[in-house]
Protein backbone atom coordinates (compact mmCIF):
# COMPACT_ATOMS: atom_id res chain seq x y z
CA UNK A 1 0.00 0.00 0.00
CA UNK A 2 1.71 3.30 -0.89
CA UNK A 3 1.65 5.72 1.97
CA UNK A 4 -0.39 9.04 1.91
CA UNK A 5 2.53 11.09 0.98
CA UNK A 6 2.95 8.98 -2.21
CA UNK A 7 -0.67 8.91 -3.65
CA UNK A 8 -0.98 12.37 -2.89
CA UNK A 9 2.11 12.88 -4.83
CA UNK A 10 1.22 10.78 -7.36
CA UNK A 11 -2.63 12.66 -7.57
CA UNK A 12 -0.71 16.16 -8.47
CA UNK A 13 1.33 14.47 -11.33
CA UNK A 14 -1.34 13.04 -12.73
CA UNK A 15 -3.78 16.20 -12.31
CA UNK A 16 -1.10 18.06 -13.41
CA UNK A 17 -0.08 16.39 -16.43
CA UNK A 18 -4.27 15.72 -17.42
CA UNK A 19 -4.51 20.15 -16.94
CA UNK A 20 -1.42 20.47 -19.61
CA UNK A 21 -2.58 18.09 -22.22
CA UNK A 22 -6.15 19.97 -21.65
CA UNK A 23 -4.07 23.12 -21.94
CA UNK A 24 -1.94 22.43 -25.34
CA UNK A 25 -5.57 20.64 -26.76
CA UNK A 26 -7.72 24.06 -26.57
CA UNK A 27 -9.14 25.29 -29.63
CA UNK A 28 -9.94 28.57 -28.24
CA UNK A 29 -9.41 31.14 -25.36
CA UNK A 30 -12.96 30.33 -24.33
CA UNK A 31 -11.66 26.54 -23.78
CA UNK A 32 -9.62 27.71 -21.09
CA UNK A 33 -11.24 28.69 -18.43
CA UNK A 34 -13.22 26.16 -17.55
CA UNK A 35 -10.13 24.65 -17.67
CA UNK A 36 -8.52 27.15 -14.64
CA UNK A 37 -11.68 27.25 -12.55
CA UNK A 38 -11.71 22.89 -12.01
CA UNK A 39 -8.04 22.96 -11.38
CA UNK A 40 -6.90 26.49 -9.68
CA UNK A 41 -10.61 27.63 -8.65
CA UNK A 42 -11.77 26.99 -4.67
CA UNK A 43 -13.27 24.28 -5.01
CA UNK A 44 -10.57 23.12 -7.45
CA UNK A 45 -8.25 19.55 -7.64
CA UNK A 46 -5.50 21.61 -6.13
CA UNK A 47 -8.11 22.62 -3.27
CA UNK A 48 -8.50 19.24 -2.79
CA UNK A 49 -5.47 17.60 -2.72
CA UNK A 50 -4.06 20.80 -0.73
CA UNK A 51 -6.84 19.84 2.25
CA UNK A 52 -5.31 16.46 2.21
CA UNK A 53 -2.40 17.43 3.05
CA UNK A 54 -3.30 17.43 7.58
CA UNK A 55 -2.75 13.59 6.55
CA UNK A 56 0.86 13.78 6.05
CA UNK A 57 3.83 13.54 8.83
CA UNK A 58 4.80 16.93 9.24
CA UNK A 59 8.30 16.52 7.63
CA UNK A 60 6.56 15.87 4.39
CA UNK A 61 3.78 18.30 4.37
CA UNK A 62 6.62 20.86 3.87
CA UNK A 63 7.85 18.99 0.50
CA UNK A 64 4.30 17.96 -0.56
CA UNK A 65 3.64 21.59 -0.07
CA UNK A 66 6.48 23.19 -2.09
CA UNK A 67 5.40 20.65 -4.77
CA UNK A 68 2.11 22.05 -4.51
CA UNK A 69 3.19 25.38 -5.60
CA UNK A 70 5.33 24.54 -8.12
CA UNK A 71 2.55 22.79 -9.44
CA UNK A 72 0.20 25.61 -9.11
CA UNK A 73 2.42 28.26 -10.60
CA UNK A 74 3.45 26.26 -13.85
CA UNK A 75 -0.42 25.51 -14.52
CA UNK A 76 -0.69 29.55 -14.12
CA UNK A 77 1.89 30.04 -16.25
CA UNK A 78 1.09 27.85 -18.72
CA UNK A 79 -2.61 28.88 -19.05
CA UNK A 80 -1.30 32.34 -19.62
CA UNK A 81 0.99 31.16 -22.28
CA UNK A 82 -1.18 29.59 -23.59
CA UNK A 83 -3.90 32.54 -23.50
CA UNK A 84 -0.75 34.84 -25.13
CA UNK A 85 -0.36 32.42 -27.96
CA UNK A 86 -4.71 32.81 -29.18
CA UNK A 87 -3.82 36.88 -28.61
CA UNK A 88 -1.06 36.39 -31.08
CA UNK A 89 -2.97 33.98 -33.18
CA UNK A 90 -5.66 36.62 -33.33
CA UNK A 91 -3.31 39.69 -33.67
CA UNK A 92 -1.93 37.66 -36.68
CA UNK A 93 -5.45 37.06 -38.70
CA UNK A 94 -6.60 40.37 -38.00
CA UNK A 95 -2.81 41.79 -39.65
CA UNK A 96 -3.67 39.21 -42.28
CA UNK A 97 -7.48 40.53 -43.33
CA UNK A 98 -6.61 44.24 -43.15
CA UNK A 99 -3.06 43.89 -44.90
CA UNK A 100 -2.56 46.54 -47.68
CA UNK A 101 -0.28 46.57 -50.56
CA UNK A 102 1.11 50.43 -49.94
CA UNK A 103 3.56 50.08 -53.21
CA UNK A 104 0.10 49.92 -55.20
CA UNK A 105 -0.65 53.07 -57.26
CA UNK A 106 -3.64 55.00 -55.13
CA UNK A 107 -7.46 54.32 -57.04
CA UNK A 108 -8.00 57.83 -59.28
CA UNK A 109 -10.88 60.59 -58.45
CA UNK A 110 -14.18 59.16 -59.66
CA UNK A 111 -15.06 61.73 -62.20
CA UNK A 112 -18.49 63.19 -62.34
CA UNK A 113 -19.67 64.98 -65.44
CA UNK A 114 -22.08 67.88 -65.82
CA UNK A 115 -26.60 67.08 -66.12
CA UNK A 116 -27.04 66.99 -69.96
CA UNK A 117 -29.19 70.20 -69.76
CA UNK A 118 -26.09 71.90 -68.00
CA UNK A 119 -24.20 70.52 -70.62
CA UNK A 120 -26.40 71.90 -73.61
CA UNK A 121 -27.28 75.30 -71.83
CA UNK A 122 -23.37 76.12 -71.38
CA UNK A 123 -23.08 75.21 -74.91
CA UNK A 124 -25.73 77.81 -76.54
CA UNK A 125 -24.30 80.62 -73.29
CA UNK A 126 -21.13 80.39 -75.25
CA UNK A 127 -22.50 80.57 -78.77
CA UNK A 128 -24.56 83.79 -78.32
CA UNK A 129 -21.93 85.50 -75.57
CA UNK A 130 -19.78 84.98 -78.93
CA UNK A 131 -22.31 87.06 -80.75
CA UNK A 132 -22.26 90.02 -77.94
CA UNK A 133 -25.36 88.53 -75.59
CA UNK A 134 -25.59 89.11 -72.33
CA UNK A 135 -27.41 86.12 -70.16
CA UNK A 136 -28.90 87.28 -67.81
CA UNK A 137 -31.26 85.24 -64.48
CA UNK A 138 -34.37 86.18 -62.83
CA UNK A 139 -36.11 84.88 -59.89
CA UNK A 140 -38.05 81.65 -59.75
CA UNK A 141 -40.53 83.20 -57.24
CA UNK A 142 -41.93 85.78 -59.76
CA UNK A 143 -44.20 88.86 -59.44
CA UNK A 144 -47.80 88.63 -61.23
CA UNK A 145 -46.40 91.68 -62.93
CA UNK A 146 -43.23 90.56 -64.30
CA UNK A 147 -45.02 86.85 -65.01
CA UNK A 148 -48.04 88.24 -66.97
CA UNK A 149 -49.06 92.29 -66.86
CA UNK A 150 -45.50 93.31 -68.49
CA UNK A 151 -46.15 90.74 -71.31
CA UNK A 152 -49.40 92.40 -72.18
CA UNK A 153 -51.32 89.48 -70.21
CA UNK A 154 -53.61 91.20 -67.95
CA UNK A 155 -55.63 90.06 -65.48
CA UNK A 156 -58.54 89.11 -67.46
CA UNK A 157 -57.22 87.70 -70.12
CA UNK A 158 -57.72 84.22 -71.04
CA UNK A 159 -54.06 83.92 -72.15
CA UNK A 160 -53.13 83.33 -68.60
CA UNK A 161 -55.38 79.71 -69.07
CA UNK A 162 -52.61 78.90 -71.36
CA UNK A 163 -49.95 77.94 -68.69
CA UNK A 164 -51.14 76.74 -65.49
CA UNK A 165 -49.86 78.62 -62.95
CA UNK A 166 -48.81 77.49 -59.33
CA UNK A 167 -49.68 80.44 -57.36
CA UNK A 168 -48.37 81.37 -53.88
CA UNK A 169 -50.56 82.35 -51.23
CA UNK A 170 -49.04 85.87 -50.89
CA UNK A 171 -49.68 86.52 -54.38
CA UNK A 172 -46.91 86.00 -55.84
CA UNK A 173 -46.35 82.45 -58.16
CA UNK A 174 -43.71 80.06 -59.29
CA UNK A 175 -42.52 81.89 -62.94
CA UNK A 176 -44.10 79.62 -65.80
CA UNK A 177 -41.57 80.46 -68.47
CA UNK A 178 -38.36 82.73 -68.79
CA UNK A 179 -40.37 85.18 -70.43
CA UNK A 180 -40.42 87.46 -67.20
CA UNK A 181 -36.50 88.23 -68.07
CA UNK A 182 -37.02 89.83 -70.81
CA UNK A 183 -39.12 92.74 -68.71
CA UNK A 184 -36.26 92.80 -66.12
CA UNK A 185 -33.48 92.92 -69.04
CA UNK A 186 -35.40 95.12 -70.92
CA UNK A 187 -35.97 97.31 -67.39
CA UNK A 188 -32.35 97.42 -66.51
CA UNK A 189 -30.33 97.57 -69.79
CA UNK A 190 -32.51 99.15 -72.06
CA UNK A 191 -32.16 99.36 -75.92
CA UNK A 192 -30.10 98.67 -77.74
CA UNK A 193 -30.24 94.99 -75.53
CA UNK A 194 -29.28 91.62 -76.81
CA UNK A 195 -30.04 89.06 -74.00
CA UNK A 196 -30.35 84.78 -73.20
CA UNK A 197 -32.06 83.73 -70.08
CA UNK A 198 -31.47 80.40 -69.36
CA UNK A 199 -34.03 78.77 -66.64
CA UNK A 200 -36.23 76.80 -64.58
CA UNK A 201 -39.35 77.32 -64.68
CA UNK A 202 -42.79 75.08 -63.65
CA UNK A 203 -46.38 74.80 -64.38
CA UNK A 204 -49.26 72.88 -63.10
CA UNK A 205 -49.72 70.25 -65.57
CA UNK A 206 -50.06 66.63 -66.34
CA UNK A 207 -46.99 64.49 -67.18
CA UNK A 208 -46.32 62.27 -69.79
CA UNK A 209 -43.24 61.58 -72.02
CA UNK A 210 -42.56 65.34 -73.44
CA UNK A 211 -43.98 67.21 -70.54
CA UNK A 212 -42.58 68.11 -67.43
CA UNK A 213 -44.26 70.44 -64.31
CA UNK A 214 -40.58 71.45 -63.95
CA UNK A 215 -38.53 72.37 -66.81
CA UNK A 216 -35.98 74.50 -68.62
CA UNK A 217 -36.22 77.14 -71.13
CA UNK A 218 -33.93 79.88 -72.60
CA UNK A 219 -35.37 82.69 -73.44
CA UNK A 220 -33.58 85.20 -76.54
CA UNK A 221 -34.05 88.66 -77.31
CA UNK A 222 -32.83 91.75 -79.68
CA UNK A 223 -33.79 94.91 -79.40
CA UNK A 224 -32.95 97.32 -81.68
CA UNK A 225 -33.58 98.92 -84.81
CA UNK A 226 -35.21 97.47 -87.78
CA UNK A 227 -35.31 93.61 -86.43
CA UNK A 228 -37.01 91.26 -88.46
CA UNK A 229 -38.33 87.88 -88.65
CA UNK A 230 -35.25 87.24 -90.71
CA UNK A 231 -32.93 87.80 -88.09
CA UNK A 232 -34.98 85.95 -85.96
CA UNK A 233 -34.62 82.56 -88.42
CA UNK A 234 -31.18 82.82 -88.67
CA UNK A 235 -30.70 83.27 -84.80
CA UNK A 236 -32.94 79.83 -84.85
CA UNK A 237 -30.84 78.14 -87.12
CA UNK A 238 -27.88 79.14 -86.13
CA UNK A 239 -29.25 77.82 -82.41
CA UNK A 240 -30.23 74.35 -83.57
CA UNK A 241 -27.10 73.73 -85.89
CA UNK A 242 -24.53 74.17 -82.79
CA UNK A 243 -26.86 72.51 -80.58
CA UNK A 244 -27.10 69.56 -83.19
CA UNK A 245 -23.96 69.87 -85.10
CA UNK A 246 -25.61 69.62 -88.35
CA UNK A 247 -28.91 70.67 -90.18
CA UNK A 248 -31.97 70.07 -88.62
CA UNK A 249 -35.40 69.90 -90.67
CA UNK A 250 -37.76 72.59 -88.98
CA UNK A 251 -41.19 74.20 -89.47
CA UNK A 252 -42.40 77.64 -88.53
CA UNK A 253 -46.08 77.54 -88.08
CA UNK A 254 -48.28 80.73 -86.69
CA UNK A 255 -48.50 80.80 -83.03
CA UNK A 256 -50.38 83.05 -80.52
CA UNK A 257 -48.53 84.82 -77.21
CA UNK A 258 -49.68 88.21 -77.15
CA UNK A 259 -46.56 89.36 -75.92
CA UNK A 260 -45.23 89.24 -79.93
CA UNK A 261 -46.97 89.79 -82.91
CA UNK A 262 -46.34 88.10 -85.54
CA UNK A 263 -45.60 84.92 -82.89
CA UNK A 264 -44.49 81.76 -83.96
CA UNK A 265 -44.05 78.32 -83.33
CA UNK A 266 -40.56 76.97 -84.16
CA UNK A 267 -41.12 72.64 -84.44
CA UNK A 268 -38.29 70.53 -85.51
CA UNK A 269 -38.41 67.14 -87.11
CA UNK A 270 -38.44 64.39 -84.19
CA UNK A 271 -35.15 63.16 -84.12
CA UNK A 272 -36.64 60.09 -81.51
CA UNK A 273 -38.29 58.41 -84.48
CA UNK A 274 -36.99 60.01 -87.36
CA UNK A 275 -40.63 61.32 -87.76
CA UNK A 276 -42.22 58.50 -88.36
CA UNK A 277 -43.93 58.94 -84.75
CA UNK A 278 -43.46 57.94 -81.23
CA UNK A 279 -44.97 59.13 -77.71
CA UNK A 280 -42.42 62.11 -78.05
CA UNK A 281 -44.28 63.52 -80.61
CA UNK A 282 -47.85 62.42 -80.11
CA UNK A 283 -47.12 60.06 -83.66
CA UNK A 284 -47.34 63.35 -85.22
CA UNK A 285 -43.14 63.65 -86.00
CA UNK A 286 -42.76 67.23 -85.05
CA UNK A 287 -41.71 68.25 -81.40
CA UNK A 288 -42.74 72.21 -80.48
CA UNK A 289 -39.62 73.13 -79.53
CA UNK A 290 -39.49 77.13 -79.69
CA UNK A 291 -41.89 79.71 -79.35
CA UNK A 292 -41.09 83.29 -80.77
CA UNK A 293 -42.19 86.41 -82.56
CA UNK A 294 -41.76 90.04 -82.91
CA UNK A 295 -41.66 91.81 -79.95
CA UNK A 296 -45.23 93.23 -79.11
CA UNK A 297 -44.96 97.21 -78.90
CA UNK A 298 -47.53 97.20 -75.85
CA UNK A 299 -44.36 94.99 -74.09
CA UNK A 300 -42.29 97.76 -75.06
CA UNK A 301 -43.77 100.31 -74.11
CA UNK A 302 -44.52 99.10 -70.90
CA UNK A 303 -40.37 98.75 -69.94
CA UNK A 304 -40.37 102.30 -71.06
CA UNK A 305 -38.80 101.91 -74.60
CA UNK A 306 -40.02 103.45 -77.45
CA UNK A 307 -41.93 101.34 -80.50
CA UNK A 308 -41.80 103.82 -82.70
CA UNK A 309 -37.95 103.33 -82.77
CA UNK A 310 -37.03 100.08 -81.30
CA UNK A 311 -38.15 96.79 -82.11
CA UNK A 312 -37.20 93.40 -81.53
CA UNK A 313 -37.92 89.62 -81.44
CA UNK A 314 -37.81 87.21 -78.54
CA UNK A 315 -37.75 83.39 -78.16
CA UNK A 316 -38.63 80.73 -75.49
CA UNK A 317 -36.50 77.69 -76.63
CA UNK A 318 -37.77 74.53 -74.76
CA UNK A 319 -34.06 73.05 -73.11
CA UNK A 320 -35.19 70.33 -71.59
CA UNK A 321 -36.75 68.78 -75.12
CA UNK A 322 -33.76 70.12 -76.97
CA UNK A 323 -31.41 67.72 -74.44
CA UNK A 324 -34.24 64.80 -75.28
CA UNK A 325 -33.63 65.22 -79.22
CA UNK A 326 -30.03 65.75 -78.81
CA UNK A 327 -29.10 62.35 -77.03
CA UNK A 328 -32.44 60.23 -78.10
CA UNK A 329 -33.80 60.75 -74.65
CA UNK A 330 -37.47 58.98 -74.98
CA UNK A 331 -39.07 59.75 -71.69
CA UNK A 332 -38.85 63.39 -69.90
CA UNK A 333 -39.03 62.10 -66.84
CA UNK A 334 -35.34 60.67 -66.90
CA UNK A 335 -33.58 63.97 -67.17
CA UNK A 336 -35.02 64.69 -63.45
CA UNK A 337 -35.22 61.50 -62.16
CA UNK A 338 -32.03 61.34 -60.35
CA UNK A 339 -31.38 57.86 -61.66
CA UNK A 340 -27.63 57.63 -61.61
CA UNK A 341 -27.33 54.60 -64.26
CA UNK A 342 -29.05 57.31 -66.38
CA UNK A 343 -26.85 60.19 -65.71
CA UNK A 344 -23.62 58.36 -66.05
CA UNK A 345 -23.99 57.84 -69.60
CA UNK A 346 -23.25 61.51 -70.43
C1 LIG B 1 -43.60 80.00 -73.78
O1 LIG B 1 -43.29 79.57 -72.67
C2 LIG B 1 -43.26 81.39 -74.23
N1 LIG B 1 -42.81 82.15 -73.10
C3 LIG B 1 -42.20 81.30 -75.31
C4 LIG B 1 -41.98 82.59 -76.05
C5 LIG B 1 -40.95 83.42 -75.63
C6 LIG B 1 -42.77 82.95 -77.12
C7 LIG B 1 -40.73 84.63 -76.31
C8 LIG B 1 -42.54 84.14 -77.79
C9 LIG B 1 -41.53 84.94 -77.38
P1 LIG B 1 -44.50 77.71 -74.64
O2 LIG B 1 -45.47 77.48 -73.57
O3 LIG B 1 -44.91 77.25 -76.00
O4 LIG B 1 -44.11 79.22 -74.76
O5 LIG B 1 -43.13 76.99 -74.25
C10 LIG B 1 -41.95 77.16 -75.02
C11 LIG B 1 -41.26 75.81 -75.20
O6 LIG B 1 -41.08 75.19 -73.93
C12 LIG B 1 -42.08 74.82 -76.00
O7 LIG B 1 -41.88 75.02 -77.38
C13 LIG B 1 -41.51 73.51 -75.54
O8 LIG B 1 -40.28 73.21 -76.20
C14 LIG B 1 -41.20 73.77 -74.09
N2 LIG B 1 -42.28 73.26 -73.20
C15 LIG B 1 -43.52 73.74 -73.04
N3 LIG B 1 -44.21 73.03 -72.14
C16 LIG B 1 -43.38 72.06 -71.72
C17 LIG B 1 -43.48 70.99 -70.76
N4 LIG B 1 -44.56 70.81 -70.03
N5 LIG B 1 -42.42 70.18 -70.58
C18 LIG B 1 -41.28 70.38 -71.28
N6 LIG B 1 -41.10 71.37 -72.17
C19 LIG B 1 -42.14 72.20 -72.40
Amino acid sequence: MPGPTLSLEAALNDMEARARARIEAAGGPEELEPVRVEVLGRKGALAQISRQMGQLAPEERGRIGKLLNAVKEGLEAALEARKASFDEQALAARLDAEWVDLTLPAPGPRSGSLHPITQIQTEIEDLFTSMGFAVLGGPEVETEYHNFDALNIPADHPARDMQDTFWLTDGNLLRTHTSPVQVRGMQRLGPPLRMIAPGRLFRNEEVDASHEHTFYQVEGMIVDREVSVAHLIYFMKSLLSHVFRREVTVRLRPGYFPFVEPGFELDIHCLICGGSGCPVCKQSGWVEQVGCGLVHPNVLRMSRIDPEEWNGFAFGLGLTRLAMMRYGIDDIRLLQSGDLRFLKQF
